[in-house]
C-alpha cells in the first residue's frame, strides 16, 4: 500500500448552548452586532480539551474500523491543554486504547493544518493509521467580560483517521508558515486570558490565507475552479467570504458551521469539515482545500483529495 485515504471522521461539541440573546444580558453587545460582524448565532462552552477529544476521536475510530493494535498513533491540536504535563494527547491515547506514540501540536488556528501535515508524513514513513484531532476549550482562556472576544471563542473537537491505502495519497500539497514578530495581535500569556488585535488579525488572516492558498493550488498544478470544497478556519462568516471573493470560489462551495460553533481554534477546521462529510457534501476524487491562520502569527494550507 503505497498510498493515504482519510478513513474516518468524528466531532464533538459541548451540551451547553450560549446564544447571542445570552450574551446581551451579560455584555454591552447584541445579537444584530454579533451577526452581521462576525455571522456567529450561537456557540457551545464546556467539557474538557480531553473530554472533547475523546468522543470525536470515538466515532471516527468506530467508521474506520480498524484494529486498535494497528494504529501509528495520535496527534492531538491544540491550544488549551488540560495540563502543562503530560500532553493532553497522552489522556485521549489511554481513553481509547489504540496502540503507538501520543503528542500535542500548539500551532493556534492553524493547528490542525500542521497536525494533519505531519500525520500525513507519518503515515507514509510508519505505513500505520494515525489519529489527528483538533479540540479546544477557548472559553477556559476567555475574558467574559471582554466583549471583542466572548463573543467569538467557543469550544469542541473535531478528528480525522489517516491510513495507508491502495489509492493515490490523499494529500496532494501543503504551505506552512509562522511570524513571531505578530506575537503582539493574538496572545495569552500563562493563566491569563486570550488579547486580540481583532482588526490587524482580519487584515492579516485574509491577506495569508489568500497567499497560502494560491501557493498550494499553483505548486499542485490545479486551479482554484477545481476546488469542490474550501475549508477554512471558522474565525469570522466576513473573512471567509472575503477569502471566497478573492479567490474566485463560490460562497456555496464553502464548508461554514461558524453560525453555530462560534471560533473553536485548532477544532473549527475537522468540525467544518465533518460536518460536511456528513451531509455528504464529498464524492470520491473531489479536492477539498483547507486553510488555518491564528496566534504565532501561524498559517498554512492542505489540498486534500477524498476518496
Ligand atoms: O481565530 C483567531 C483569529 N481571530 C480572528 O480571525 C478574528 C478577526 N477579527 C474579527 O473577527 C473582527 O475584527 C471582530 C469581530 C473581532 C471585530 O469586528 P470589527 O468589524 O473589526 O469591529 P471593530 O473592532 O472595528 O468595532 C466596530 C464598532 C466599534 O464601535 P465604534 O467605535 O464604531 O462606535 C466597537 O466599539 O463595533 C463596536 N464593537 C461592538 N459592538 C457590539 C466591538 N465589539 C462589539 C461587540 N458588540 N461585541
Amino acid at each position: 500500500m503505497s498510498g493515504t485515504s482519510i478513513v474516518g471522521w468524528g466531532m464533538s461539541l459541548p451540551d451547553k448552548v450560549v446564544t447571542n440573546f445570552d450574551l446581551e444580558k451579560v455584555l454591552d453587545t447584541n445579537n444584530d452586532w454579533i451577526i452581521e460582524r462576525t455571522g456567529i448565532r450561537q456557540r457551545h462552552l464546556g467539557g474538557s480539551t480531553e473530554s472533547l477529544a475523546t468522543t470525536a476521536v470515538s466515532e471516527a475510530l468506530k467508521v474506520a474500523d480498524l484494529d486498535l493494535d494497528s494504529y501509528g498513533g495520535l496527534i492531538l491540536a491544540t491550544t488549551t491543554p488540560d495540563k502543562t504535563t503530560p500532553g493532553t494527547s497522552a489522556l485521549i491515547h489511554k481513553n481509547l486504547g489504540i496502540s503507538g506514540f501520543a503528542f500535542d501540536i500548539n500551532a493556534a488556528c492553524a493547528g490542525f493544518i500542521y497536525s494533519f501535515v505531519v500525520g500525513h508524513q507519518l503515515v507514509k514513513s510508519m505505513n500505520k493509521p494515525i489519529v489527528i484531532v483538533g479540540s479546544d476549550t477557548l472559553s477556559r482562556i476567555t475574558d467574559m467580560t471582554d466583549r471583542s472576544t466572548a463573543i467569538l471563542l467557543a469550544d469542541g473537537a473535531g478528528s480525522l483517521i489517516i491510513s495507508p491505502s491502495d489509492a493515490d495519497d490523499c494529500l496532494l500539497g501543503f504551505d506552512l508558515q509562522v511570524d513571531g514578530n505578530l506575537e503582539e495581535i493574538l496572545y495569552c500569556d500563562l493563566g491569563g486570558y486570550l488579547k486580540m488585535n481583532g482588526k490587524e488579525v482580519f487584515k492579516r488572516a485574509v491577506r495569508a490565507a489568500e497567499k497560502s492558498t494560491t501557493k498550494v493550488i499553483e505548486e499542485s498544478g490545479y486551479t482554484m475552479a477545481d476546488i469542490k470544497l474550501l475549508v477554512p478556519h471558522q474565525a469570522n462568516q466576513r473573512i471567509m467570504d472575503t477569502l471566497c471573493d478573492r479567490l474566485k470560489i463560490p460562497y456555496e462551495r464553502c464548508a461554514s458551521v461558524i453560525e453555530e460553533t462560534g471560533n473553536t481554534s485548532s477544532a473549527s477546521i475537522p468540525l467544518a469539515l465533518v460536518d460536511a462529510i456528513k451531509k455528504n457534501r464529498l464524492k470520491a476524487g473531489d479536492l477539498v482545500l483547507m486553510t488555518g491562520f491564528g496566534a504565532g502569527m501561524t498559517w498554512g494550507s492542505a489540498l486534500l483529495k477524498w476518496g
